[in-house]
Formats: C-alpha cells, structure tokens, sequence
C-alpha cells in the first residue's frame, strides 16, 4: 500500500519583473528558501504581449546553481561563455549547470502570434558540486519521450521515470524528477515518488484535485469556508503545491481536463547564501564570486 502524499502547502504565482524588464510570475523564489530544497526558484514567463518578455535576460552570470529553461511557445535565443549560440524552441528543453560559473544571456522572442511561453526552474548544487565544471544540455522536443498511461494520461518525461519511460536530462546531482502531466477531465494520475524527496506540481492549465483527502464533506466544509478551501479542493492554474512526506502523488480531475510540471528532487540541507543570479552556502563564497565578476575572473571554465 502506498502512502499517497498530500498537500503540505498551496499559493498562487505572483507577479514580478525580472532580467531587463520581462513581467512574468514566480511560482517561489528567494521568499520560500528552503521550503522547496533542493529547487529554488520556478517563474512562469508565459505571455502575449512582446513589450513584457522582448527585454530579455541580457548577458548575467550564474555559479552554484543549474536553470532548467522549458519552452512551450515561442523561442528563446541564447549565447554564453563556452561559445553556445542557439534558440530554445517549443517543447525543448536547456538544462544548464553553471557550476563554477557562465556568463549567458536568454532573449524570448515569441511566435508569429507574438505569444512566448514558458518555465524556468533553478536547482541548486552541493557544496561538494557548487564549483564543477558548467555543463549545456540542449534537449530537443524530439529527444522528450511521453508516456502513455491508462485512462488517457499523457506525460512528457524530461528528467526521472514513469511506466518504464526515461528521461533524456540523466546524472543529475539532486536526482530530480521532472514531468509534464496532462490529466483528460475524469481522469486520475498516480505516480510513485521517493520518499523523502520533495515533490511540488504547479498547475499550468486547467484544474484538479492534488489530495487524495478531497471528498464530498471536505468540499462542502471548505464551500462554508471552515477550513482552508485550497487544502481539500481544486487547484487551478497558477497553483504552486507542495507536497508533504510519502511515496506517490495521487491527482483528479474531475469536469475538466488539468495540465501541470511535476517536479521532485533530493533536499541538499545545506546553507543558501543567495544574491541575484549567483547562489553559493556562505557570505563569503558570494563576495567572491562577484570581486571575481567585477575583476575579470570569474569564469573557471576553458
Ligand atoms: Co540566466
């Protein structure tokens, strides 16, 4: 018998502006550390206006950290420091281990319809793993298999396993997981988890139930607002949901059909020195890092 994991906390993405001026919404971030450990930071940059993303993420550095780019819409063009150049396109995914450090830049472009679109999640790295060597990983929709499971489920496998589909994004440090789910309405998803790892989904259409304690009276109890209405009942888009401890997650959809990330990893439990775009364990790993941006030699890499 599995223990079905249930929701820990929910809240909404809130809206920010971030880079040189993209408007977009942070599902968590500096606020909730160290909540979502081994993860950071998740922001939502789907939009239609161009005035909001066109400003872009011009040239930044990262050290101590990986930022895993997933584009739904639209594209991402990108440069750095080891001489990458190219565009993230719809369904593709960068993941992109800073380690000891790259200087990059992430300019959305958007479509002919001028809709962009798109996630951005940032994982942090041990202290043993914080300096290593920068690594690009250029996932093409193509390399993303889905899994086909009962009832109608689908579910893009960017990282981890499910119903014998792997991943391609493979040796990661904090051994996460990462799903794209699309639950059809009358639909129900279970999937083990390690226990012990944290798991948070974040809803990105649609709405469902994420706790397998939803039932009738809980629905009629949170209606009468006598307890927390987000706890027992639907979550719908923009919905961040962090799970509490157990060994699969269990979701239902019930009149319409609910698309989220699914996203789990291993808790570092180590010290967060964060500023900016650099995340290191100590105050004086982070002067460093900047002296060393400021005076040439922050980049370690060939
Ligand atoms: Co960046």
């Amino acid at each position: 018998m599995k223990a079905v994991r249930t929701i820990g906390k929910t809240w909404k993405s809130r809206p920010t502006i971030e880079g040189a001026g993209v408007h977009l919404r942070r599902a968590f971030g500096y606020d909730q550390v160290p909540q979502l450990d081994p993860f950071l930071l998740l922001d939502d940059f789907r939009s239609d206006d161009p005035s909001k993303f066109l400003p872009g993420f011009p040239w930044h550095p990262h050290r101590g950290i990986e930022t895993i780019t997933y584009v739904l819409e639209g594209n991402v063009e990108h440069g750095d420091s080891m001489g990458n150049k190219g565009n993230i396109l719809p369904g593709d995914v960068q993941w992109m281990t800073a380690g000891s450090g790259i200087i990059h830049q992430e300019m959305p472009k958007g479509d002919a319809r001028k809709h962009m679109g798109g996630f951005q999640l940032w994982a942090n790295l041990p202290a043993s793993h914080k300096m290593m060597d920068p690594r690009y990983r250029e996932i093409k929709s193509s390399r993303i298999p889905e899994a086909i499971l009962p009832g109608g489920v689908r579910a893009r496998v960017i990282c981890g396993r499910l119903d014998g589909v792997e991943g391609p994004a493979k040796d990661i440090v904090t051994d996460p997981e990462y799903l794209d789910v699309s639950v059809p309405a009358g639909g129900t998803f279970e999937h083990g988890v390690k226990p012990g790892h944290t798991v948070l989904a974040y809803v990105i259409e649609g709405e469902g139930y994420f706790d397998p304690g939803r039932d009738a009276y809980a629905r009629e109890a949170a209606s009468r607002n006598w307890f927390d209405i987000e706890r027992n009942c639907r979550c719908g888009e923009g919905t961040l949901v962090l799970y509490g401890n157990g060994d699969a997650v269990r979701v239902i959809s019930e009149e319409v059909p609910v698309r989220f990330l699914l996203v789990s990893g291993k808790p570092i439990g180590e010290p967060v020195a964060w500023y900016g775009p650099i995340v290191m364990n100590t105050r004086e790993e982070l002067k460093v890092a900047f002296e060393e941006y400021s005076n040439g030699t922050f980049i370690k890499h060939a």
